[in-house]
Order: C-alpha cells, then sequence, then structure tokens
C-alpha cells in the first residue's frame, strides 16, 4: 500500500533556514521516496489566525511557494496545493469540531502561552485570544485527516497538534465509523538529526522571535549578515572551543556532511576563531542555497506560473478527497433525501434491495470486467478490462469495504451522463446496506 505523506508550512514571514531544514527538505527527501504519495500544501488560513495584514499575507504565500518549488518539490510527484483552494478543508473542519473536546482544546501548548502571557501581564487571561488560536489544532486535524494521511513531517513544537489529530480521528471513527476506522490514524515524522534548529540567540530559529536566517531573500549578503549576528560565547581565536554548545555549530551540522561536521568540531576544539567559524558556516550554507536561490529568483519574477502550479495541485487535491468528504457527509448523517416508501423509511439500514448492485462478467473477449448499476438498473460505473477474473473480483470486494474512497485508485470510468455526486451516493448506500 502507498503510505500518504502530509505537510503544511504557515504562510506568514519569509522563509528561513529553520523551515528549511525542520519542513521543506525532509518533507521534500520524503516525496522521492518510492511507495509514498506526498500533499503539500500552503497552510494559508492557519496564516489569518496570526496575521492581519493582507498584503503580508498575499507576498508570504508566494515566497513560501516559490520556496518549495526551488527547493525541488517535483509537483509531477506531489500534490502541491494552498489550503484555501480546498472548500473541503474547512467543511471537514466543523464535522471534526463537533466532536472535540473543549477542555482538550484548553490544553493545547500555542493556546496556554498566549493565556499565560496575559497572566504575566495582568490582562485578562482571553485578551487577544481569537476562536481561530483556540480552534488551530482543529483545523490543522482536517488538513491531515482528510487526506487519510499516514506521515505528517512536522517540527517539534507541532507533535502535540499531530497528537491531536489523532485523537480527534479516534473519536469519530468511534462515532461514526460503524465499527469501520474512517480515518487513518496520522503520525507525526520529526528528522532525529536537526528536528528544530536554533535561530541567531539560541532559542528556536522562529518568526516569532525575530532571529532567522532567511533561506533566499536578501541574497547572500543576507546570509552573511545574519550569520554574523550569531551569539557565541567570548572565547578568542587560538582558544579550545566546546562544539557542543555552541548553536552555530548546529546550523552548520545541519548542512554538512559527516566528515566536513567532524572536522569542523575538531577545528574549534583546537582553537578555530569564531569569525572564521562564520565565514566556514556561510560557504557551507551558500553551497548548498545558493543554485536553488537562482531558481527562486526566476520564480518570483513570474508569481502566474506559480499560480497555475497551484490550481493544478488544487484540482488535483480535490479530486482525490471528493469521494472521501461525500462518505463522511454521509457517516454524520448529511443525506441525500431520498423518497423511500413508508414501510422501508421505518428500516434503520437500506436493505440489500434497495442498495445498488456490482456484477463481475466476462465479455466475448475473453477479458473481465465489472460495473455498477443502480437500484434502477442505471449503469453508474464501469470497469477496465482485467485479464484475470480475480483482479475485478479484488476491486469489488474494496468498493464494498471502502465505498467512494476506492475511487481514488480503481480503474474504473463512470458511465456516461452519470453525476459523481450520484455515483458517491450509490455507493454510500451500498456500503449502508452492509452495515
Ligand atoms: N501548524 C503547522 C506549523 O505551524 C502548519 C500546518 C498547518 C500543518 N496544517 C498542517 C503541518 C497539517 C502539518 C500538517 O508548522
Amino acid at each position: 500500500m502507498t503510505e500518504r505523506v502530509l505537510t503544511g508550512i504557515t504562510t506568514t514571514g519569509t522563509p528561513h533556514l529553520g523551515n528549511y531544514v525542520g519542513a521543506i527538505r525532509p518533507a521534500i527527501a520524503a516525496s522521492r521516496e518510492d511507495g509514498v504519495e506526498s500533499f503539500f500544501f500552503l497552510a494559508d488560513y492557519h496564516a489569518l489566525i496570526k496575521c492581519a495584514d493582507p498584503e503580508r499575507i498575499a507576498r508570504s504565500r508566494l515566497e513560501i511557494a516559490a520556496s518549495w518549488l526551488a527547493a525541488g518539490l517535483d509537483t509531477a510527484r506531489v500534490t502541491f496545493y494552498r489550503q484555501s483552494d480546498i472548500p473541503e478543508t474547512t467543511e471537514l473542519n466543523w464535522l471534526l469540531t463537533c466532536v472535540t473536546a473543549k477542555g482538550q482544546m484548553n490544553r493545547a501548548h500555542a493556546y496556554k502561552a498566549a493565556v499565560d502571557a496575559n497572566g504575566e501581564a495582568s490582562d485578562d487571561p482571553d485578551a487577544g485570544i481569537t476562536m481561530g488560536l483556540y480552534c488551530y489544532p482543529i483545523l490543522m486535524a482536517a488538513d491531515i485527516l482528510l487526506f487519510n494521511a499516514h506521515r505528517v513531517p512536522v517540527g517539534r513544537d507541532q507533535v502535540q497538534h499531530i497528537e491531536m489529530a489523532r485523537d480527534v480521528a479516534q473519536r469519530f471513527n468511534h462515532s461514526f465509523g460503524q465499527g469501520r476506522d474512517l480515518f487513518v490514524l496520522p503520525q507525526a515524522e520529526i528528522e532525529a538529526s536537526v528536528a528544530t534548529l536554533p535561530g541567531l540567540d539560541g532559542r528556536k530559529m522562529s518568526k516569532s522571535y525575530d532571529n532567522t536566517v532567511p533561506l533566499f531573500e536578501g541574497g547572500p549578503k543576507a546570509l552573511k549578515d545574519a550569520v554574523a549576528r550569531i551569539v557565541t560565547d567570548s572565547r578568542l581565536p587560538g582558544e579550545p572551543k566546546d562544539p557542543d554548545s555552541a548553536h552555530l555549530v548546529t546550523l552548520h551540522d545541519a548542512f554538512a556532511d559527516e566528515a566536513t561536521r567532524l572536522a569542523f568540531h575538531a577545528d574549534l576544539r583546537s582553537g578555530l576563531g569564531w569569525g572564521d567559524a562564520k565565514q566556514r558556516v556561510v560557504q557551507l550554507i551558500e553551497a548548498h542555497v545558493g543554485p536553488m536561490r537562482e531558481q527562486y529568483v526566476q520564480l518570483m519574477a513570474h508569481p502566474e506560473q506559480i499560480e497555475d502550479i497551484l490550481q493544478a495541485g488544487a484540482q488535483k487535491a480535490r479530486v482525490a478527497v471528493a469521494p472521501f468528504m461525500a462518505e463522511l457527509r454521509h457517516a454524520v448523517g448529511l443525506r441525500r433525501m431520498v423518497a423511500v416508501p413508508q414501510a422501508k423509511a421505518a428500516k434503520v439500514h437500506a436493505t440489500k434491495s434497495d442498495a445498488p448492485v456490482f456484477k463481475q462478467y466476462r465479455e466475448s473477449d475473453g477479458q473481465f470486467y465489472f460495473k455498477l448499476n443502480a437500484v434502477d438498473g442505471t449503469l453508474l460505473l464501469q470497469s477496465q478490462a482485467f485479464a484475470d477474473g480475480r483482479e475485478a473480483g479484488a476491486w469489488v470486494k474494496r468498493f464494498k469495504q471502502e465505498g467512494a474512497s476506492a475511487l481514488l485508485d480503481a480503474p474504473v470510468a463512470l458511465a456516461e451522463g452519470v453525476d459523481r455526486a450520484v455515483l458517491e451516493a450509490a455507493l454510500a448506500d451500498l456500503l449502508a446496506a452492509q452495515a
């Protein structure tokens, strides 16, 4: 089975090295593995929680999209989109909100930090806290669960959010799955070696601490200037230095191979000056980032190309989630209203006789096929030809188990003149009939 990897990046500020090392680089590497299907998106709804400056939001979306593309994201392999282009996200957000315990949101780190800050300022505990901030983890759960992602590469600070997503998924499965798991439980994935990059002052590199090293913006000069501002101890050139207690070294190591790393540590122990050390760090990072930056500048000069790429990505993403969303809607009881005879209406579940039917058959060409007929006999779905009848059988079984979700990768075509929503409703009826 292919594993789905998904990650989002909040579009505030300008991408910095911390974003690159903690999110972009590991996610792109993961997308190149065999047997994975990747979904990367710009979390621009999340950005609205933190920023009420439209110009900054727009600029940041563009810069971050260009950064991911310049960093080597292959949009033929990866579904790359903007969160706000996927209305199913906000729809699922609400379904999840309705099963999320308020007490659990009270415990979210970001919210608690805001309350604590108010306490320290002797302010009202809720001062300046929006419902957006409070419900932030639910929207994030929707991002993840909508795609049934197995793995979510994130920074360490986001692990609690993934745990919350698992929790919400479990609760939803329990309430509405009728014994089946509607949602996959996602797993947080942290790059073990350098999960969080330190910033100029040694705290986590973060836009909120204003201690970042820019990834591309400002060119090589901005990189050099930022590294020059990294805080070190006051040991002079010639004095031995402890590589393990210097965050400059952590930054270095995030870009160095094993040999370069060891050499740098050894040189510091034997007295390399901080000035020279910083120069080496700049050179190392520039060698890595420079070629990508050229690509970035090129893309920033053509926003319309980025727009096209994101539009195509959104379309791909929506095709992937539409059947699942239909199933979820059905699961919570938001169903198509259909006229049913009185006697039937009294029954809790649909029965076999009012459910659509799969038929497997062999044609004169010797090949095997299956199709789905509606209750009234209308053809809804037609499979391709299979040389082996068992393969056709396996697909039918999957449709019976998974409903519309199986449409994602099944070799089938919608029958002519049939609306996709009608097909999805029929598959949902089929599931209900078996329940
Ligand atoms: N909250 C994440 C961050 O600030 C961004 C994000 C939003 C995200 N939705 C997500 C990450 C879903 C992973 C999966 O880094």
